[in-house]
């Protein structure tokens, strides 16, 4: 192929994506509408796209610019100077590396255990998996949705001496609200346990959130007991997809997450971060985004976004049939309805009106529900937002909500998911209308009939079914 030929292939193929920019994909991007700010990302990814952050003495730009951000990042969250650094790859590369540094800082510790909220991100969930550190997940105030401090410092006890660490959001993906950081951080210091903070989706706007005089729960350094602080900036600082930050409250804190080989035949591997060879495109990228906006820019940005984010509660307050699952800390909105129709059919009628809005499924006693992420692009089109909206709850309740056809709820339900095969998974697809039986899938244009038998399955049995999903469809 030539190149006009390659660009008008590139072209066609993200025709099919969905837009990350314009304020109406309300997941996954983030748009800070500035098109100067984009332009500069781009300019500097494509200029450090070939470098590589495995050497800092081999590409000192590199190191220079991650100690930039680090600074930036330790003024913003209020940290004394032996807070200390590192750019990732994003907002679970920052947590696992936390897991992983808590866990080898105390090698004595055969059966490591970390403490979490339910409703704390899954990066967690990954990290424990990876790393072999028991999750005990401690259920969240059912009204709420914050962590529950005093059944967290119970779990403490329960474990003893083999919690490596304790971790609460600022605020939560699923329902955007802060944990107690206060109250559980002060157990955690008295415990001597480290805790961490998941800020990968508040903090870059919660600090200027405070800025404009709103009412923010303390949740940075300044609280004795936070040892390490995850904020992604490839989320609210606006930058292209690539860059977290993760910050240990000292030097020693983050020993543990070094890795160094010497014990074999080639250079000394020597790595902060979970990637060896890594572009500092994405860095560099952040580095000059981060300096363009600036202190004043984005709290002009957060500014915009929580007029968005009210002006979206308030429009939503007024609606038929949908009603928020609890007022947002920050400027993430969680949407249920009233039992008349389904969030799946909701999403799907949105989509259909040009808005991306991500079903989150039920989890316990808490119902399936729809998650919207603000940015800075979305608040002037919250009046379109409100329109399109009461025209997809119509549109849904006129369906009434999802009935599953009763031999499919059975036959998904009686899958083991231990032994869930390519056979069994065939069967699934063709009986979902997903496949013709013959292996290959399709992604049909109405989710809802599949988000809701996903629903009902037990979540083990949803992670075996999407697993060999994307499975198929990468094959
Ligand atoms: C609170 C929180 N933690 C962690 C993550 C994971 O970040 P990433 O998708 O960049 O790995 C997210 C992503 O939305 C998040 O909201």
């Amino acid at each position: 192929m030539n190149a006009d030929e390659i660009l008008r292939r590139l072209d066609e193929l993200r025709a099919a994506d969905l837009p990350t920019h314009g304020g109406r994909t309300m997941a996954y991007v983030y748009d800070s509408g500035l098109a100067d700010a984009d332009e500069l990302g781009k300019q500097a990814l494509a200029m450090y796209a070939s470098t590589n952050g495995l050497d800092p003495t081999a590409f000192p730009s590199l190191l220079a610019m991650e100690r930039d951000l680090v600074g930036f990042a330790r003024t913003l969250f209020h940290g004394a100077d032996e807070v200390v650094g590192t750019v990732t790859s994003g907002g679970t590369e920052s947590i696992l590396l936390a897991v992983q540094a808590a866990r080898d800082a105390l090698p004595g510790a055969t059966q490591p255990v970390m403490i979490v909220p339910t409703t704390i991100h899954a990066a967690f969930h990954k990290a424990a998996h990876y790393f072999g550190v028991e999750r005990v997940s401690v259920p969240v105030d059912p009204v709420t949705k914050r962590a529950n401090a005093a059944a967290m410092t119970a779990a403490m006890d329960t474990y003893g001496d083999r919690v490596v660490l304790v971790a609460a959001s600022a605020p939560s993906y699923a329902h955007g609200v802060i944990d107690p950081i206060e109250a559980i951080a002060s157990e955690a210091l008295a415990r001597g346990v480290r805790f961490h903070v998941d800020a990968c989706i508040g903090g870059w706007v919660l600090p200027w959130a405070e800025h404009l005089g709103r009412d923010v729960p303390p949740w940075d350094f300044r609280v004795p007991g936070v040892t390490s602080i995850s904020a992604d900036l490839h989320k609210y600082a606006y930058t292209p997809k690539g860059v977290s930050l993760l910050l240990h409250a000292t030097p020693y804190l983050r020993k543990s997450q070094y890795f160094a080989s010497a014990d074999w035949p080639g250079y000394t591997m020597l790595n902060a971060t979970t990637q060896s060879t890594k572009s500092g495109g994405p860095l560099a990228a952040a580095w000059a985004v981060v300096n363009l906006i600036g202190d004043e820019g984005y709290r002009d940005l957060a500014r915009t976004t929580f007029e968005g984010t009210a002006a979206l509660v308030a429009g939503i307050e007024q609606q038929e049939h949908v009603r928020l699952v609890v007022r947002p800390d920050s400027s993430l909105v969680t949407l249920e309805t009233d039992g008349a129709c389904d969030v799946f059919t909701i999403s799907d009628e949105m989509l259909m009106r040009g808005w991306f809005v991500q079903p989150q499924m039920s989890f316990g006693d808490m119902p399936a529900s729809v998650h919207l992420t603000v940015s800075a692009a979305t608040a002037p089109a919250v009046p379109e937002f409100l329109v399109a909206l009461a025209e997809s709850v119509r549109a849904a309740v006129d369906v009434g909500p999802i009935r599953i056809d009763e031999e499919l709820r059975a036959a998904a339900i009686a899958i083991d998911p231990e032994t869930l095969d390519d056979e069994a998974f065939d069967g699934l697809l063709a009986l979902a209308g997903l496949g013709s039986g013959g292996g290959e899938v399709t992604v049909p244009e109405r989710m809802a009939p599949v988000n809701a038998l996903l629903d009902v399955a037990p979540p083990a049995l949803r992670e075996a079914l999407l697993i060999a999903f994307l499975d198929r469809l990468s094959r």
